[in-house]
């Protein structure tokens, strides 16, 4: 008989603990304190995470040898097209299989979609479709307009999605909208804002823009400060998180005032050039060489507080179109968390501002007891070998729409995914199971406080990269 690790479980209304034992260990190594070390993680049967420590008994085992056991990413922005018209490019089916080929184990998704997410019957008809094809977990945000029910959409949403320019989906409130009597609504229910900020009055309406680079200076950036900037005398009280980011002075803007933010891979990764074609322009655009290498370099430092792919398929027919007639944004969710491990394992990236980044702080900001690997937690976990670098192609990846702007980079992708405990992926393939649920914000939140695994250092192996000269991880708060 094994001995029995110290997980508990609450019985009835009694507070009677009960041992549990793990119905799995894994061992692998993990990051903790800044430090790579061995570890193994006791599961529960119903994926919780009971203990974490050098050695755990009982339960199946699983080897994971030298390869490093990071928690599962969470994606707070993604467009997964569902519902939309026959002939879409995506559902939430294909969305989440990408996702957790990606490393995304949970996943916010947008309200721009067809019909739009405008009303509670659309918000809970679109739930059923995301829990009937979902592989991964999700939250659904509701579009935030002047006849929005704020109230309703509050207690059954995970937030709202304020489009202050125009973007696929047309949801955007007229110039001159006075949004101050709404903003006051949505900040008596607590319920966050995510925020497209692009303030329409400053475009460049007579610019005809032909390439990324007219359509940068065509929604300029400075058009991003000044919305931000239009919101701070109206966001008392409000919980306002700043959507893909663009400049590092809008971010510290936003961060001044309270806000959350996050940066997608395009833009840490990419700038805008003459000589890219439509597939390269997203809302808002792509920035200079200069605005990206300074905005990469504040998230280095952790002042970008969370990264999200902002993934938005658009079939290569509609993006082959004029470029002033074709559509914004490009998908990402697959790519995402490899492109920045990638970064990581180069040098460029220490691993603990990644890992809070893509999975500790958003998961923090939705209330979910997940993105870390801890007592307590969800079993939502990725198995990374950072010897596993690939070449991105479109051909490899899951993407119904095809393309992919990062084409040819490196990245690298989980070899494993686990999520609370169940394989979803392995080998890099995909062997999930309708595993994904949906969920609200503070789901779960009342599990017990994660306590600190028993810290053993080790040699550093020669899969993972050198986290020792990386900040230990920052404080979770956004
Ligand atoms: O590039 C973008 N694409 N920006 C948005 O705001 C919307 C998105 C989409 O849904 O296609
Ligand atoms: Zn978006």
């Amino acid at each position: 008989m094994p001995a029995r690790s110290r997980g508990s479980k609450l019985h009835g209304r009694q507070n009677v603990h009960v041992e549990v034992e793990p119905r799995t260990v894994f061992a692998g190594r993990i990051l903790y304190r800044g430090r790579i070390i061995p570890a193994e993680l006791g599961v529960s049967e119903e994926g919780r995470i009971l203990k974490v420590a050098p050695s755990v008994r009982g339960g199946r085992r699983v080897d994971l040898g030298e390869a490093l056991l990071l928690p599962s990413a969470i994606d707070l922005h993604v467009h997964f097209r569902d519902p939309s018209p026959p002939g879409s490019v995506e559902d939430f089916q294909s969305g989440t299989v990408q996702a957790a080929l990606g490393g995304v184990g949970a996943v916010v998704d947008m309200p721009n979609t067809d019909p739009p997410t405008t009303s509670v019957e659309r918000l809970e008809e679109k739930g059923d479709r995301f829990r009937a094809k979902a592989e991964v977990d999700g939250l659904l945000l509701a579009a935030l307009r002047t006849e929005t029910r704020v109230e309703e959409l509050a207690a059954q949403g995970a937030g709202f999605k304020l489009y202050m320019a125009p973007t696929t989906g047309d949801l955007a409130a007229p110039p001159g909208t006075d949004l101050r009597p709404l903003l006051e609504r949505v900040a008596r229910t607590g319920a966050p804002v995510h925020v497209h900020a692009e303030d329409p009055r400053l475009f460049q309406e007579g610019l005809y823009a032909v390439d990324p680079e007219g359509w940068a200076a065509k929604r300029p950036a400075r058009s991003e400060i000044s919305a931000v900037r239009s919101l701070l005398p109206l966001a008392e009280g409000l919980r306002l998180h700043l959507a893909h980011a663009t400049t590092v002075e809008a971010v510290e803007l936003a961060r001044g005032a309270g806000w959350s933010v996050e940066a997608t891979p395009q833009h840490l990764l990419l700038a805008a050039t003459a000589h890219q074609d439509a597939r390269w322009k997203v809302n808002p655009p792509l920035r200079s060489v200069a605005e990206r290498d300074a905005l990469f370099g504040s998230f280095k430092t952790g002042r970008v507080t969370m990264l999200a792919s902002d993934h938005a398929p658009h079939a290569l027919s509609e993006k082959e179109r004029p470029f002033p007639e074709a559509p914004s944004g490009m998908p990402g969710v697959e790519t995402m968390l490899p492109l920045l491990l990638e970064k990581v394992r180069s040098g460029d990236l220490a691993l603990p501002t990644l890992v809070a980044a893509a999975a500790r702080r958003p998961a923090l900001f939705l209330g979910l007891p997940r993105g870390h690997l801890a007592a307590g937690m969800e079993a939502n976990f990725l198995v990374v070998d950072f010897r596993d670098k690939t070449r991105i192609r479109a051909r490899d990846l899951h993407a119904p729409c095809g393309w992919t702007a990062f084409e040819g980079r490196e990245g690298i992708f989980p070899r494993a995914h686990y999520l609370r405990g169940r394989q979803i992926v392995e080998d890099g393939e995909f062997v999930g199971d309708h595993t994904g649920l949906l969920l609200s914000r503070g789901d779960g939140a009342g599990a017990s406080l994660p306590a600190a695994p028993t810290p053993r250092t080790a040699p550093r192996p020669s899969s993972s990269p050198n986290p020792s000269s990386a900040p230990s991880v920052p404080s979770p708060s956004a």
